[in-house]
């Protein structure tokens, strides 16, 4: 039988073999043998060689020669010409790794930072980079690209192929296929921040946005041009992977939907005088870790947020607040809720003689503050009547004898459970990403003491915190309906 020279082959082939070789974790000499194994197998059909097994700008492979198992969730993605086309190696690697298959258009800029080589190797796949192949368009390949996948990626978005789509054009294969497009859109954005920030940038994010793209990112961070930072790098390839699965998994269950949640979260600002101001070290973290659950439970959310550095979550409506009696007044105005979280950390008294001017050292000392109380947001809700909403929940933020005390509150308030945890320094609580939490509930309509269960949940983080909430909500729910 003859031998093999992997040596003599093509150059073209050789590369091939060594990047999809070292894309898989094997030798060549494995990597051939794994080739002829698939062929003898018939997989795939060696009468329809797929570019996946051939050089990438070999053979009549077009698209609609594909061996992806029927049940493999697909992604096409565009990788444009920035430098964080590099990134989109990886993004690759991470999408297979999610069982996820990848077949890769690349720009004609793209090809000035990575190979299709690298992508075919990585992908399994051929790459397409061109509108008029004639091995992929004698059956229209752009349209069967833009079609017979379940999520179109572009990773990086260029403020070019962002200008495209928000203007419809279809000059090039990538644009083609977006403009072809009946499947979800994904971009993740890679530009200058002086890109990201022009007005014509701004235009087109917002035009996509409202024409139901989404979009990953792009962080702020270091730029590749040196001394620059800001608004435009890429998401991590993770992030994108991630992101991407979330869009590719059948719907989750919406125990909430239908229903109304208003939620408080963060810290309110008492003002003393025009520049200063009390508060309190509340992050707003556990709040909107709540809005964000009790969206993707298919609930309509309200947030009413004092001052925080927090991105909105997505698909709530979120409304800013300085004080407690803002916020009491926004939480009044969002009435009916259905169930009502109250997660802020409202401060409890504010400065009475509020001053007009900043107020001045004088020789005569320190200017007296009167404080008096603030609206009580919790019980005011909590007795409301008939525009109570049916499910009450408050939160209460101790440092010592925390159980006593949120039993006491619960009673107090007349709310009908308590999210109780301890924020004293060392429990890291405000700020941090992690929480404790006891959750006290009312045993029918009775305020007495004695009728409040407490379960005490391991340390999690906040988001795990607001998902088991969420999710007794829903129980407590079902049970009563
Ligand atoms: C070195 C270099 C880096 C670039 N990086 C980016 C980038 O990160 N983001 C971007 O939008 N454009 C970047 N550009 C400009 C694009 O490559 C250019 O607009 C190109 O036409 C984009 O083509 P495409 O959108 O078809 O991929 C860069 C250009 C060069 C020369």
């Amino acid at each position: 039988m003859a031998s093999l020279t992997i040596r003599k082959l093509d150059d073209a082939v050789k590369a091939y073999l060594r990047l999809r070789s070292a894309g898989n974790g094997r030798s060549v000499e494995e990597e051939v043998r794994v080739i002829l194994g698939e062929l003898v197998q018939g997989r795939p059909d060696p009468a329809a060689p797929t570019a996946a097994m051939a050089p990438p700008a070999d053979g009549p492979a077009g698209p609609s020669a594909r061996s992806h198992a029927a049940a493999q969730a697909s992604v096409t993605l565009i990788i444009g010409g920035g430098i964080a086309a590099f990134k989109s190696l990886e993004l690759i690697r991470r999408l297979k790794e999610r069982h996820v298959d990848v077949r890769c258009v690349l720009t004609k800029a793209a090809q000035q930072f990575v190979t299709p080589l690298s992508a075919s190797a990585l992908s399994h796949e051929r790459v397409y980079t061109d509108l008029f192949d004639p091995g992929s368009e004698f059956d229209a390949g752009h349209i069967r690209l833009a079609r017979e996948c379940d999520l179109i990626v572009v990773a990086p978005a260029t403020a070019d192929l962002m200008a495209k789509m928000a203007h419809g054009h279809a000059d090039d294969l990538a644009s083609a296929i977006l403009l072809a497009a009946n499947k979800p859109i994904l971009l993740a954005p890679a530009m200058n921040p002086l890109m990201w920030n022009n007005p014509a940038t701004r235009r087109n994010v917002l035009q996509l946005r409202r024409d139901g793209v989404i979009m990953i990112g792009p962080a702020a961070g270091e730029m590749a041009e040196a001394n620059e930072a800001g608004v435009g790098r890429m998401s991590e390839a993770v992030e994108i992977a991630a992101a991407a699965v979330d869009i590719l998994r059948p719907p989750r269950p919406r125990p909430l939907a239908g229903k109304r949640v208003l939620i408080t979260a963060g810290p309110t600002h008492e003002p003393i005088d025009p520049v200063r101001y009390i508060a309190n070290r509340s992050s707003g973290k556990q709040g909107f870790a709540i809005a964000a659950a009790a969206q993707a439970a298919g609930a309509d959310v309200t947030l009413v947020s004092g001052p925080v550095e927090l991105r909105d979550p997505a698909g709530v409506s979120v409304i800013r607040v300085e004080s407690a009696r803002d916020m009491l007044h926004r939480v009044e105005a969002a009435l009916p809720a259905d169930i009502a979280i109250f997660a802020a950390a409202v401060a409890d008294w504010r400065v009475a003689n509020e001053g007009e001017q900043k107020l001045k050292k004088t020789a005569a000392g320190m200017p007296p503050l009167q404080l008096v109380e603030n609206p009580d947001i919790l019980a005011t809700i909590s007795k409301l009547g008939e525009r109570r909403p049916p499910l009450v929940i408050g939160f209460a933020a101790e440092t010592e004898h925390l159980i006593d005390n949120a039993k006491a509150k619960i009673a107090r308030k007349g709310c009908d459970w308590i999210v109780a945890n301890d924020v004293s320094p060392a429990s890291g609580v405000m700020g941090g990403d992690r929480n404790t939490v006891h959750l006290l509930q009312r045993d029918g309509k009775e305020v007495g003491v004695d009728e409040i269960k407490v379960d005490s949940w391991p340390v999690m983080t906040k988001e795990q915190v607001a998902a088991e909430l969420v999710a007794r909500i829903a129980k407590s729910l079902e049970k009563n309906s």
